[in-house]
């Protein structure tokens, strides 16, 4: 009896030694709120997903809710964390915004542009903070997110494509199509870009989203992260032609062209659209799928090469 006790206090012990992952002893399996990941002028939450026995060095996945959602809303609909547990190399950030019916600011030039103090600086400490809290590799640092959390992945990816390798984002819009809109929310928001009319050439939408950057010529210290990104082709609510739209902005930005279609890609119904050699830029057009595309998060992590 004393001995199974001990054993039992033994192995207790070990487990608790083993959920301090991380410098500030943010516990593991379960969904915690950081209180202080630096400068924060917008305001967000942060929660986030540890899984327990983290490797070392791991991956950061930026992971952003819908209009209306928050963090934990989007933890439980996305199913990444149980593959988290699994493969132990990655923490996910799951921020929520509570402004303008929690949808993300893809509208202001404060967000719209580096390090101006819109929700894109919060939502850049936030990722700074976990590189330096678990130690992550800077070079495995991802975005994704659903309808609003993905016009805010691309706009991301434009103003700080320093920090992230790999966009991979559903039912979104390019980068600064919603630029000067009074806000960003289907009551607030200009209608025009949501309607799918916001129309431009690539060269004029990469312009557009080089220009968040701080620079006419955008980021020449390295390359913009790799992305896919998936829309459907039922989707009246931000309609269908924002992923062309998308895929011009990046494909001019990439410096890649349309070169195949894939049909029935990863599923049936789906069409993988792929340019170049397909390691650069993704599409994927979802037959009869509305808003928003429901993630695909096997698919996520192997364009993150997870
Ligand atoms: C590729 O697939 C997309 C989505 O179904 C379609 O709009 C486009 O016309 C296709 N392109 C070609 C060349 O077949």
């Amino acid at each position: 009896m004393v001995r199974t006790s001990l054993l039992t206090y033994l192995a207790l012990g070990l487990g608790s030694t083993a959920v301090l992952a991380s410098k500030c002893g943010v516990a593991t399996g379960s969904l915690q709120p950081v209180a202080n990941f630096g400068e924060n002028p917008t305001g967000l939450d942060l929660q986030i997903y540890v899984p327990k026995n983290l490797a070392p060095n791991p991956a950061v996945i930026l992971a952003l809710h819908y209009c209306g959602g928050t963090g934990p809303l989007y933890s439980q609909q996305s199913n990444y964390n149980p593959l988290a547990d699994a493969r132990r190399n990655f923490v996910i950030l799951y921020p929520s915004t509570t402004h303008d019916n929690n949808c993300w600011d893809v509208a202001s030039s404060k967000s719209l542009t580096r390090d101006a103090g819109g929700d894109t600086t919060s939502l850049a400490n936030m990722v700074r903070w976990a590189i330096d809290e678990y130690d992550a590799d800077p070079s495995k640092v991802f975005v994704t997110g659903s309808s609003s959390g993905c016009m805010m992945s691309n706009v991301m990816a434009a103003t700080y494509p320093d920090l992230f390798s790999a966009v991979s984002c559903y039912s979104g819009v390019p980068a600064g199509c919603l630029a000067g809109s009074p806000g960003a929310s289907p009551t607030t928001a200009d209608p025009t870009c949501a309607n799918g009319d916001n129309r431009k050439t690539g060269p004029e939408w990469a312009a557009l989203l080089k220009g968040m950057y701080g620079t006419p010529e955008g980021y020449t210290e390295g390359q913009y992260p790799k992305v896919q990104t998936w829309h459907g082709e039922a989707d009246f609510f931000v309609n269908y032609p924002n992923l062309a739209e998308q895929l011009k902005q990046w494909s001019e930005v990439l410096g890649v062209s349309f070169s195949k279609n894939e049909t029935d890609t990863p599923q049936s119904g789906y069409t993988k659209i792929v340019y170049g050699d397909g390691s650069k830029l993704v599409g994927y057009s979802a037959r009869g799928v509305g808003h928003t595309v429901p993630v695909h998060p096997e698919a996520d992590l192997q364009w993150f090469g997870l």
